[in-house]
């Protein structure tokens, strides 16, 4: 499977609005995060559904296993597509949250952050270790808590398969063309890289939203990642 989603990171519904129509019936999923989720609520999924769009709600879940389970159950009623917890959140956490979607909602695990470098992982955060071996041994956790798959960087996921399965979902922001700003982005990589390194769903936000066209990006992201 090799799916471009694009982040809907806009303040509110209409801008977001604008680009899926300027993009057109290529798109087919879109991922729609914090800053317009707590702006706009459950109508604006709503809407996205009316257009038959698939929907990944960003919002990365993290606090005890009872709260993190009841709020999936509130994700259920949406009829969102796919949804994420953080790994660092622990195995109980995860599979509680795993228990709640099991069939009707998929449920991916976020790793490390791909804004997040190896001296941030070691000295702010504490964790000692390679930031792979980090990412690779929170993606087992969460394989083993009965997740679907993963968030990463492009780098990992084809290490992620290996250890995983081919099943295991790799779905990794971070993405840019060579020709682009990195931004806040740390371990970035081209659709391309992507292509060829096992990743199931490139999430791509400013590359395609800041862009002249946007249709034109989305529609070389998609050549790119199917090789
Ligand atoms: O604009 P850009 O392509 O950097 O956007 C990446 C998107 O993916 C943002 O919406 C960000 O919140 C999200 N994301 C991420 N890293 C993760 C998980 C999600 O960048 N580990």
């Amino acid at each position: 499977m090799k799916e471009v989603i694009v982040a809907l990171d806009y303040p509110e519904a209409n801008p977001a609005l604008k680009l899926i129509d300027q993009i057109g019936e290529d798109l087919t999923w879109v991922k729609v995060g914090m800053q317009l989720y707590y702006k706009e609520g459950p109508k604006f999924i709503d809407q996205l559904k009316s257009k038959k769009l698939k929907i990944f709600l960003d919002l990365k879940l993290h606090d005890i296993p009872h709260t993190v389970a009841r709020a999936c159950e509130s994700l259920l009623n949406l009829g969102v597509d796919m949804t994420n917890v953080h790994c660092l959140g622990g195995k109980e956490m995860m599979a509680a949250a795993a228990e709640v979607c099991s069939d009707q909602l998929q449920l991916i695990g976020v790793t490390q952050l791909t804004s997040t470098s190896q001296r941030q992982m070691n000295q702010e955060m504490s964790i000692p270790g390679e930031l792979e071996q980090s990412v690779l041994s929170l993606a087992s956790l969460a394989k083993e808590s009965a997740l679907s798959g993963v968030v990463c960087s492009s780098f990992e996921a084809a290490l992620i398969k290996k250890h995983c399965g081919s099943e295991f979902l790799s779905v990794c922001p971070g993405i840019r063309f060579e020709e682009d700003a990195k931004d806040d982005q740390v371990r970035v990589a081209s659709p391309k890289f992507a292509g060829e390194n096992s990743v199931d769903f490139a999430v791509i936000g400013r590359s395609i939203t800041k862009a002249n066209s946007p249709k034109d990006k989305f529609l070389q992201a998609i050549a790119e990642m199917r090789i």
